[in-house]
């Protein structure tokens, strides 16, 4: 049985769909503190924070767990400043919990969600694995910190694991299942698309003043599924006695804000209002992954390589989700 940790999430809920589908039984640990339990597809949910080692370790006790896809973590950039001590202690030391929990149990096969915030400005683009990591946020630090702990882990204990470096997760179940949900929400096109549904008054850019080529910042979008797919993959590969290893999952094609707006607008059909605001600190001009590695050894292919259907099933999700009643 496969452990999902933070299964109630975006990127996990939709992974345990895949999981499902490929006929694996999975069980699910999640504090539902930002996942929701109408995400989980899989009947075995347990509710427990990471960072409590009695549950960690309850979990291990009940279900013959051969393998951890661990997604469960806190992900805000801005607020990994504001309040670092929090991103530690549930991305570090909660992580670590999960870690002592498998090692008890003799489970070594890891497979983690890492970040693009690993890297920070990049010297090169596009971004191959090998490009110096240097985090500009605790946030960033906390992924880069755990691919560390795991690395020494592999040495020293035997474990194998596989780390994804996500760039910019998008989209929702192009089947409408599950999708993308997040309280308060902070990405981008989910935001442009409450825009789009009157539900709020307009979206702001922020910085319009970057060296790109429409001075808006630069993002890989990859479809949620095709990350899901990628950590089947990479579980595959560990269970085939696969060595450990990291890679990048993104489509290697950037999308200004304002391409994102424009997207947003044709597949809506609806006035997308923006209003042109400050850079928001830590961002990045462009990230755009080289994602041949995991194309190359994990037999990687993302399905969605245009942000117009990527958009499509964000957009039928959200309206089914909000009714297309606009807020308040
Ligand atoms: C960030 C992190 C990523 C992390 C993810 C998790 C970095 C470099 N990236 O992605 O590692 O996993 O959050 O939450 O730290 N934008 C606007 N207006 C808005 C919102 C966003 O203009 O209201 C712009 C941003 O400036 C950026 C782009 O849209 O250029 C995408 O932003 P967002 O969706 O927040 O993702 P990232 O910050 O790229």
């Amino acid at each position: 049985m496969i452990l999902v940790t933070g299964g109630a999430g975006y990127i996990g809920s939709h992974t345990v769909k895949e999981l499902l589908a490929h006929g694996y039984e999975v069980v699910v640990l999640d504090d539902l503190s930002s996942g929701h339990r109408e995400l989980v597809l899989t009947e075995h949910f347990v509710q427990g924070d990471i960072c409590d080692p009695a549950a960690v370790a309850r979990v291990f006790r009940t279900y013959p767990i051969t393998a951890v896809l661990h997604f469960a973590a806190l992900t805000s950039v801005p607020e990994s400043v504001a309040d670092p001590a929090r991103y530690y202690a549930v991305n570090l030391v909660g992580t670590w919990n999960v870690l002592e929990a498998m090692r008890a149990h003799g489970v070594k096969l890891f497979v983690f969600s890492s970040s693009a915030a690993v890297y920070g400005d990049p010297q090169r683009l596009p971004i191959p694995e090998d490009h110096p990591t240097q985090p500009k946020s605790p946030y960033g630090r906390t992924k880069r910190m755990v691919e560390e702990m795991l690395a020494d882990y592999a040495r020293a204990y035997g474990f194998r694991y596989v780390s994804l470096r996500y760039f910019n997760a998008a989209g929702s179940d192009p089947e409408g299942a599950i999708g993308e949900w997040h309280e308060p929400e902070r990405h981008l096109i989910p935001l442009v698309l409450e825009v789009a549904l009157g539900r709020r008054p307009y979206l702001e850019i922020f910085g319009t003043d970057y060296a790109t080529p429409d001075g808006t910042g630069v993002r890989d979008y990859v479809h949620v599924t095709d990350l899901a797919r990628a950590h089947v993959r990479a579980l595959q590969h560990l269970e085939a006695g696969g060595e450990s290893r990291v890679y990048n999952l993104g489509i290697g094609r950037g999308y200004s804000v304002r391409e994102v707006v424009e997207v947003c607008r044709r597949v809506t059909g609806r006035a997308i209002p923006v209003r042109e605001g400050p850079r928001r600190p830590g961002d990045p001009a462009v990230l755009v992954a080289d994602p041949s590695r995991a194309m190359r050894e994990l037999r990687w292919q993302p399905q969605f390589t245009d942000l117009t259907p990527m958009v499509e099933t964000a957009w039928r999700w959200m309206q089914r989700r909000f009714g297309g009643k606009p807020a308040g």
